[in-house]
């Protein structure tokens, strides 16, 4: 009864995308759990390179069936732009290859709005949100006042449902944020229209997976940001409105608790994130510049979503140990470790000081840590080029040393390392 869930180990943007597309070559199915199109998946095939927010990065795979959980918040514009991008490029998107949960909330231009107008309004405590409206849409959700995808299916119900809700939110707009209301009609006659085109993809994705586990099929469930952006487990209040750990996975595509066999944690070789929030390991400067790179790249760090400059450091191992509890990883995938290649030396987080106490493990999670100085251990650096290297005794022995070293500190096997941006440059460790 395999499921496989993909996790991010960090804040997102791990490289998760490749490491799904690797593993759902095996797979019946890929799933998305949570978050929205907030997420961004660059995969590179070929000379092609997809940039998904919403659809599972499996859809690029042409064996795999692929679906959208409950656990995800749905703009159905974004959807049906994916759809139409993926078929320009010639992959297959059709109902047989992809269902979207009834449950599953939707986003609508009153969220989005709502999402602006209340970063705005928070002035210097900014959480830096993508925008997406996922926040507020999750909002709705949990205040139970949201709308979901199934509704679409009845077109006079749903017409009035969605009057309300865009009535309701433009009431906050003008009466508390003072920013312009969104013309309700416009709104109602594009969600019809968007109604008619995602229809046949509406289904039961909790049965779906359910069958398919039952007899023995293999799902891989695709994890959206990371462990650090967890509502309730992430940097709060610098976080995303959704559970992005392993867990989530469960209560985001409807299934039970005996099917999980492989829980694999996305680190990247350092450490990188986007928005507000604290971050021990940042760095600035060179050594900034060596690692973000200068955006001339599709894999330099700059946000696949949003464009930003993303902030970069060393590996915080203190966090990544905090990754493997809350998940319960039973592997770690490091990607990108080709950009480590020149520097020297090599830092890791291996621990945390305060008021002269060293401490590897935070006493109340991740609260406070904007109080923490990393302690770091120095590794010796490897000047070589790694990207065309496909066999772990071919890596440098620093670099080895590098991942055996991560290894001891998390207590978790590395089975994959990512050496380049193209498909084929991983080194699988048996
Ligand atoms: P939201 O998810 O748009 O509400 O943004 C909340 C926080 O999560 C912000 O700091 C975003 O930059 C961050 N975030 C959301 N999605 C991603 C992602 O896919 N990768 C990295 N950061 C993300």
């Amino acid at each position: 009864m395999p499921l496989d869930i993909v996790v991010g180990a960090q804040w997102g943007d791990e490289g998760k995308g490749r490491i799904v597309d690797l593993l759902s070559a095996q797979a019946e199915f890929t799933a998305r759990y949570n978050g929205g199109d907030n997420a961004g998946h660059t995969v590179t095939v070929g000379d092609k390179t997809f940039r998904l927010h919403l659809l599972p990065s499996g859809i690029i795979h042409p064996n795999t069936r692929c679906v959208i959980g409950n656990g995800v918040v749905v703009n159905p514009a974004v959807l049906l732009e994916e759809m139409e991008t993926l078929r320009a490029a010639g992959i297959s998107v059709t109902p047989e290859r992809l269902q979207i949960s009834f449950a599953a909330p939707l986003i609508t231009p009153a969220h989005r709005a709502l999402d602006a107008a209340q970063e705005a309004a928070r002035g210097g405590a900014k959480i830096g949100t993508t925008l997406r409206g996922i926040g507020p849409a999750y909002t709705d959700k949990v205040s139970r006042a949201g709308l979901r995808v199934g509704q679409m299916l009845d077109a006079d119900s749903f017409t009035t449902a969605l009057r309300e809700h865009v009535l309701r939110v433009n009431q906050l707009l003008s009466r508390l944020y003072q920013a312009e209301p969104i013309a309700v009609e416009a709104v109602i006659q594009q969600y019809l229209d968007y109604s008619r085109q995602i229809k046949d993809y509406i289904g039961d994705v909790s049965h779906l997976l359910w069958e398919a586990l039952k007899s023995g099929k293999r799902v891989l469930a695709e994890g959206a940001q990371g462990t650090l952006l967890d509502l309730d487990h992430g940097t709060y209040p610098y976080v995303t409105s959704s559970n992005t750990v392993a867990a989530g996975a469960l209560i985001g595509l409807g299934l039970g608790m005996g099917f999980v066999e492989r829980v694999v944690g996305v680190t990247k070789a350092f450490q990188t994130r986007v928005g507000s929030g604290p971050f021990p390991t940042e760095l600035t400067g060179e050594l900034a510049v060596h690692l973000r790179g200068t955006g001339e790249h599709p894999w330099d760090e700059f946000g696949t979503t949003t464009g930003r400059p993303r902030r970069v450091g060393w590996l915080d191992t203190v966090l990544l140990r905090y990754a493997a509890r809350l998940n319960g990883l039973t592997e770690l995938a490091l990607t990108k470790l080709d950009i480590l290649s020149g520097l020297n030396p090599v830092r890791i987080c291996v621990a945390y000081r305060r008021n002269g106490r060293e401490l590897r493990d935070l006493p109340y999670g991740l609260s406070g840590l904007e109080q923490y100085e990393p302690v770091y251990q120095d590794l010796p650096g490897w000047e070589e080029e790694i990207r065309s290297l496909r066999q772990w005794e071919d890596l440098p022995p620093r670099a080895r040393a590098y991942i055996l070293r991560i290894e001891e500190l998390c207590g978790v096997p590395v089975r994959l390392v990512s050496v380049g941006p193209e498909r084929q440059q991983v080194i699988e460790i048996s």
